[in-house]
């Protein structure tokens, strides 16, 4: 089938490839000229396991091209995916300049029919709002052409992404006209494992479904940093607590633990957003308020942890953080909890010392020229001369570190660890202050 995907960020990107992948004729279009001059040259300009390889294997194979051409593009595909960007407006809702820019574009050019796609997280009601701006430049053409608009949110992670494409456990489809779905139904036929991977529904529960999962993933982890919060008041440990919901299939032990708040470009922004949408349907959403306020309190627990340590005053020090991304395997920095403790450190005249296995280019993109930043080379390298080492990103290299270097590198042998990847009593007993989350420290 052919298929143009406007948009090459991080969902166009992996599900052009995908697409290509099974044996589809992929277009991407993006307006950005040097990406798509980028990706022309083979090089990512981000960083998802697998995707380079899966890339270059369907270019080669001439399944997959990148162009800046959106006439092309139009009249290629009979699938036109919307994976375009949706930012959050200043209060919090998703602006959606750049969807409906692409459905004046597929609209300008489409001279057959087209089932165009929406594949960006979009609110309830942007299928009608593409529809409207189809119809609108449709009209000024004086065309009449049949099409279907589809909303076919993603569910991609991070990291694991091109897995989760190519073996996903669901595959929504909102859609209010048969012979679209049916087509959707084709496209999607050779990721169905064991049975059938496609739920189909309205276009506007397709919607909410995409935002519903999201924020009950997100309330789920400020569930378990406010649990965590408590544990730390009332002496209880909160990854036995963990242990002992999880094991209760009704709570499950996905996406429960507690950490140093949760970042990146999906969950702050599709909470703030379904919140927005609730608010504009003048329904007050107190539960969503809840899960967003706990999460910007987390992002300061290592900081107030690290001052409590240090008796109130950080002017002067040096702090190590491990992890700078948001999540491991990506690069990543989106919201990520590193940026919210580097910012307080910097203001109370503390400096940093850093490093992560992927985000160091995207860290100095971001804070390359300031004061108080360093980028290492290694983990190890990043711990001379600091005053505690702080973990933000529990990247596999960091779970099992030499603790004799830390300690003998460390100007104090202090471990602040806003992933929980280690025992408390092990590190006291090397004579650590060890600092996790919801964890009572061992004396
Ligand atoms: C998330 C969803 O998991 C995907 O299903 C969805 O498709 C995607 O958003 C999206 O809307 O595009 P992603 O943002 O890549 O994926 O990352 P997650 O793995 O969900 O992690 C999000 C944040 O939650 C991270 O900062 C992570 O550290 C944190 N987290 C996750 C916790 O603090 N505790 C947990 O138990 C799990």
């Amino acid at each position: 089938m052919r298929v143009s995907i406007f948009g090459t960020g991080y969902v166009g990107l992996v599900t052009g490839a995908c697409f290509a992948e099974v044996g589809n004729d992929v277009i991407c279009v993006d307006v950005n000229a040097d990406k798509i001059e980028q990706l022309n040259r083979g090089d990512m300009p981000i960083y998802e396991p697998g995707l380079e390889s899966m890339v270059a294997r369907n270019r080669a194979e001439g399944r997959l091209q990148f162009t800046t051409d959106a006439q092309a593009a139009v009249q290629h595909g009979e699938f036109q995916f919307i994976a375009v960007g949706t930012p959050p407006d200043e209060d919090g809702s998703a602006d959606l300049r750049h969807v409906l820019s692409v459905a004046d574009t597929i609209a300008t050019w489409m001279d057959d029919e087209r089932v165009i796609v929406d594949k960006s997280t979009v609110p309830v009601g942007t299928a009608d709002r593409v529809r409207e701006a189809v119809d609108h430049r449709l009209r000024e053409r004086g065309a009449r052409v049949p099409y279907a608009v589809v909303s076919n949110p993603e569910f991609l992670k991070e990291g694991a992404a091109i897995d989760d494409f190519m073996k996903p456990e669901r595959v929504i489809v909102g859609c209010d006209d048969a012979v679209a779905r049916e087509k959707l139904h084709s496209l999607y036929a050779p990721f169905n494992r064991n049975h059938d991977r496609l739920i189909s529904m309205d276009v506007r529960s397709a919607e909410l479904t995409k935002y519903a999962a999201n924020a009950m993933l997100a309330t789920k982890i400020s569930f378990m940093n406010e649990l965590a919060n408590i544990a730390d008041r009332v002496g209880a440990d909160i990854e036995r607590v963990r242990i002992g919901i999880g094991a209760d299939p009704r709570i499950g032990y996905h996406f429960i633990y507690p950490g140093a708040g949760y970042g990146g470009s999906c969950f702050p922004k599709d909470v703030q957003a379904l919140a927005r949408t609730a608010h504009d349907v003048d329904y007050v959403p107190q539960l969503l308020q809840a899960v967003e306020e706990v999460n910007d309190r987390q992002k300061h627990y290592l900081f107030n942890r690290l001052r409590e340590h240090f008796g109130g005053d950080l002017a002067g020090r040096r702090f190590a953080l491990w992890g700078l991304a948001f999540k491991p395997n990506t690069d990543d920095m989106r919201e990520a909890a590193s940026r919210r403790l580097m910012e307080s450190l910097w203001e109370a005249g503390a400096s940093v010392q850093a490093f992560d296995p992927k985000a160091m280019d995207e860290a100095r993109r971001l804070y390359g020229d300031r004061p108080g930043f360093t980028l290492c080379d290694s983990p190890e390298a990043a711990l001379e001369g600091c005053d505690a080492l702080v973990i933000l990103t529990e990247w596999n290299q960091f779970r099992s570190p030499d603790f004799d270097l830390i300690r003998a590198r460390l100007n104090e042998p202090v471990i602040v660890d806003g992933r929980n990847l280690y025992e408390p009593a092990p590190l006291a007993s090397r004579g650590f202050y060890y600092y996790a989350i919801g964890r009572p420290p061992v004396a």
